[in-house]
């Protein structure tokens, strides 16, 4: 990496918790940006931390300045917005769009999604869908390298118990040999492996990484 600065998006949730002890685990990474809308309870002297609002485009922007890989993990659930769509579509895609859009405009060199298996624009289901949309708007921002992650349902330790997710991972675990490996569950570690070493390749252009690719990364 010619710099070693990188700045990530979704500290606080799942995947994003992971990958910040594995930023800061990495020798060849000497500044985390970690943004978030409220304080991470979690300090290191590599970690420079800016706690925002995400509406602020100039804030968005210096985020990200410098930085040559940007990660970002954002998304919520439908119990989280009440089943209100349009708050849901407010974070998975305005947010996410706004931090690519500020990569285009800092000239970040790889800016990494963590979409989900299954996200198709055309989808009748709405999460899928949503998905799929901000995959093709994060493409169609032509960005020097934009990497997609299609997960299949996380397995993983939360801060917070969430009921349905729960349960799908049980039977999912217990069931996973029928599965292909495109829909296989997925340890969030695993998701993480794959982003650092995606972050170290010149991937130019577009790229989709599929459950399959990553259930590899154990
Ligand atoms: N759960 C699964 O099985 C699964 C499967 C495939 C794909 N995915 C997708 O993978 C991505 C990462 O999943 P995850 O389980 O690691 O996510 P997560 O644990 O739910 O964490 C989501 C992150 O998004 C942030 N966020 C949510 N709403 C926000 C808002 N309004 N403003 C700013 N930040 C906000 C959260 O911050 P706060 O702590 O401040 O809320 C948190 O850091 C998500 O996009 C998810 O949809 C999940």
């Amino acid at each position: 990496m010619k710099n070693k600065q990188v700045t990530l998006f979704g500290a606080s949730g799942l995947i994003g918790g992971i990958l910040m002890k594995q930023l800061i685990e990495d020798p060849s990474i000497s500044k985390i940006i970690v943004v978030s809308r409220r304080p991470i309870e979690y300090e290191h002297k590599k970690i420079i931390f800016f706690q925002m609002s995400f509406s602020d485009e100039k804030e968005l922007e210096k985020s990200v300045a410098n930085s040559i890989v940007v990660f970002s993990t954002i998304g919520t659930t439908k119990a989280k917005v009440n089943g209100d769509e349009n708050a849901y579509r407010k974070i998975d895609f305005d947010i996410n769009l706004s931090i690519a859009e500020s990569c285009l405009k800092m000239k970040v060199d790889q800016f990494q999604l963590v979409s989900s298996g299954g996200a198709d624009r055309l989808s009748k289901n709405f999460y899928l869908k949503l998905k799929g949309e901000i995959e093709v708007a994060v493409f169609d921002l032509k960005l020097p390298s934009a990497i997609v992650f299609r997960p299949s349902l996380l397995l993983g330790k939360r801060n917070e118990f969430r009921f349905g997710e729960k349960i799908a991972q049980i039977l999912m675990s217990l069931f996973s040999f029928l599965f292909p490996d495109n829909y296989k569950p997925i340890k969030a570690t695993s998701v993480v492996k794959s982003m650092l070493k995606i972050s170290k390749t010149k991937q130019l252009g577009n790229h989709v990484i599929y459950n399959k690719e990553m259930v590899k990364d154990l």
